[in-house]
């Protein structure tokens, strides 16, 4: 019988259980997946916690790979035994099988695997969103970048590497700086032993940074805010310590900044458009200029352990569950 991992009500990574679940026919324009790989990322963690509400019990995750086993009437956007990723659309990712809307899915060119796709999906359009389109970047400039050899972020230092874009990531260990800079992070500091304001000053000659792209939030705040230059761009783009507050005052005093929180929903509609994001996505790994694997795997019912880990901050690169 198929499996969903499920929790009935917010907490630790305790709350989450795998239970058999019923997955009937799809019906109209829904089709039913079979997963070979499912991503495991940040957002599922707000839901988990309840930052992000959603109605109990529920499913978890929104970003898996698989195979389309089934479609009910008026779906043309796939067909049965076609390679399929998605990452946006109702919660429940984490299962063996299930049923979602056939629009949500994007079909995988052959030369992307699995387990590139399950690496790829929210986290690489995530990169392209924040780099191609929130703040795009024309190479050639200086960034600071949050959580560098995170998920997202080992994606996003080989795009700016390979857009010719200078890139200082913040990671919290030695080895974490290291993988991150064999990644194309240009410098990194650390930030358990650096300070982050001074170490930019310098980097970029006492003048701050055009954009900060900060998914760290509450802790990194002021400091993403001290290193711009005036009118440059805040992009909070998460809160994985903590939700952000802003007093408006502040912006006008560092230098008139700006500042966007943006969400995926915002930049991925309608469909046609996350087809050619997703396809702009692919090119980067099909030409070379990307490559990601999961650093870290977890059997399905194990995704307690995976949250732990992501959370305590034991990870890097992408965390896949395999069912
Ligand atoms: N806005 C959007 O549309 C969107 C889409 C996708 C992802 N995101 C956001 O992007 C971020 C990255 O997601 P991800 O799945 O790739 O996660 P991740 O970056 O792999 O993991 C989070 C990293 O944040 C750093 N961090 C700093 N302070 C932390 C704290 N108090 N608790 C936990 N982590 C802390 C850690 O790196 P260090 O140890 O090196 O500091 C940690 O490894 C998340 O904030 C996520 O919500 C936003």
């Amino acid at each position: 019988m198929p499996q969903a991992v499920v929790f009935d009500r917010v907490g630790g990574p305790e709350v989450l259980r795998l239970q058999q679940v019923e997955v009937g026919a799809p019906g109209p324009g829904q089709a039913r997946v079979r997963h070979s790989a499912i991503a495991v990322n940040f957002i599922d963690i707000y839901f988990r916690t309840g930052l992000y509400p959603t109605p109990l019990p529920s499913g978890l995750g929104s970003d898996a790979v698989g195979v389309v086993e089934a479609i009910g009437p008026d779906v043309s956007e796939v067909a049965v035994g076609d390679r399929v990723a998605y990452l946006v659309g109702p919660q429940g990712a984490y299962s063996d099988v299930r049923l979602l809307p056939a629009q949500v899915l994007i079909r995988l060119p052959d030369a992307i695997s699995d387990l590139t796709a399950a690496c790829l999906m929210m986290k690489g359009m995530t990169a392209q969103y924040l780099f191609r389109q929130v703040f795009p970047l024309q190479g050639g400039e200086t960034i600071l970048y949050h959580a560098a050899a995170g998920g997202v972020g080992l994606i996003a230092c080989q795009w700016a590497r390979a857009i010719g874009v200078t890139m200082i990531g913040t990671v919290s260990t030695e080895e974490k700086a290291a993988i991150a800079q064999a990644h194309g992070c240009t410098h990194t500091i650390v930030t358990s032993r650096d300070n982050t304001v001074e170490r930019v000053k310098e980097l970029t000659g006492g003048q701050g940074v055009a954009v900060v792209f900060d998914s760290v939030g509450k802790d990194t705040l002021q400091d993403s805010l001290n290193c711009l230059r005036p009118r440059g761009t805040l992009v909070s783009n998460g809160t994985s310590s903590g939700p952000v507050l802003v007093d408006t005052m502040q912006l006008a005093a560092k230098g008139s900044l700006w500042l966007t929180r943006p969400a995926m929903m915002h930049y991925i509609m309608p469909r046609s458009h996350m087809l050619s994001m997703a396809d702009e996505v692919f090119a980067m790994v099909q030409s070379g200029k990307i490559r990601c694997l999961p650093s870290h795997t977890y059997a399905l019912g194990e995704a307690a352990q995976a949250h732990q880990a992501l959370e305590s901050r034991q990870t890097t690169g992408a965390s896949v569950l395999l069912p």
